[in-house]
């Protein structure tokens, strides 16, 4: 009988590994272990087996039954799982034409060297009570011209090349900020003095492009007002901010500068840190570069801010933010700073 047993149990293991099916399965074992089935048939005739025989056969018997009953439930869960991946692998999107692209370099993103000086400033300005203001670069002639005292006739909207947005008759004329003073006024109107705010932020201009001059570039206008405001306390935030921005003593000068929006106007230069002053591309050959216009704010842009020019006043700066980049970084064109060349750009890979 044992015999008989062991026999059942390998024709049960190959017919088992031959099926691909569930109910396949389950026939078979129904057909092996049912009440039917072959092995219960063999354990029928236990009863005409002696005690001794019984002993041995029946822990054997239930020991197959028991592995073939494992076998079945194995032989299901495979089953389960085949069907799992072949239904993975029919949805399963095609990738394999990532394999073609080659992983050594991964890119990582940096700041750009303008918007590393930016915060910078942002920071030296913060820490002498300033405010930092952001505004829109699409604006109107109030913000951009009459309130900074730049009437419709007035030959000074010439000096800057504006970019002016169709307009329909009546309708107001809109522009791309040629300056951030734009924000002076905005700042003004939006406070009461005393305040001291900067304004970083990307202005255009229609402009021919050379190595100190592009189309889009960036400024960071700064305003002071109060009581008792002079030009000593204007020179004094520009050397500090300057010194702290370069990190060394550098060489100004101040002339004189005409801007409708400042009386007294000034020009600030430092001397060129490409070419030591000895003259090149970026400073004309002069040996000078134009950094920081700045003035004491005209009485009528006080007053267009809603300011009394009798009680207050106050100065303005526009510092040059690309000029500054490449004073510090020693970058001979002003070009590079958009020209999406990652041979420039990651130069600057600092967070
Ligand atoms: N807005 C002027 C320009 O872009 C710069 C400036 C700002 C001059 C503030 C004086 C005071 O040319």
């Amino acid at each position: 009988m044992l015999q008989k047993i062991d026999e059942i149990y390998t024709d049960f293991q190959k017919a088992l590994s031959q099926l691909k099916d569930q109910s396949e399965i389950l026939n078979l074992k129904s057909q092996y272990l049912g009440k039917k089935g072959q092995l219960s048939e063999v354990l029928k005739s236990l009863k005409d087996v002696t005690d001794e025989q019984r002993r041995e056969i029946g822990p054997h018997a239930n020991k197959v039954k028991q592995e073939m009953n494992e076998l079945v439930q194995q032989a299901l869960r495979n089953l389960e799982v085949e069907k799992i991946n072949e239904k993975l692998a029919a949805e399963r999107e095609d990738t394999t034409y990532l394999d073609s692209v080659k992983s050594e370099w991964t890119p990582t993103g940096g700041v750009h060297p303008r918007t590393l000086i930016q915060r910078e400033i942002e920071d030296i300005f913060l820490s002498m009570g300033f405010e930092v203001l952001d505004g829109p670069h699409v604006e109107d002639e109030f913000h951009n011209f009459e309130a900074l005292n730049i009437p419709g006739d007035h030959p000074a909207r010439d000096m800057q090349d504006t970019f002016w947005f169709d307009t329909k008759e009546g309708e107001k004329k809109h522009l791309l900020r040629t300056h951030t003073s734009t924000i002076q006024v905005r700042g003004m109107l939006e406070r009461k003095p005393p305040f001291r705010f900067i304004a970083p932020g990307t202005v255009f201009r229609c402009e021919r492009t050379d190595a100190s001059h592009e189309m889009c570039f960036t400024q960071l206008e700064g305003m002071m007002v109060g009581r008792d405001i002079s030009v000593s306390h204007l020179i004094y935030f520009m050397k500090t901010a300057l010194q702290e921005i370069f990190k060394k003593k550098i060489e100004v000068r101040l002339r004189p500068g005409f801007f409708p929006f400042v009386e007294p106007g000034f020009e600030l230069d430092i001397r060129c840190l490409i070419c030591q002053g000895k003259g090149c591309s970026v400073c004309k050959q002069t040996g000078w570069v134009e950094l920081l216009p700045c003035g004491m704010v005209h009485p009528n842009v006080l007053k267009a801010g809603g300011i009394d020019p009798e009680t207050h006043n106050g100065f303005a700066f526009g510092l040059g933010l690309d000029r500054l980049v490449m004073m510090r970084y020693g970058i001979d064109d002003i070009r590079h700073l958009q020209s999406g060349d990652l041979r420039f750009n990651s130069q600057f890979k600092t967070y």
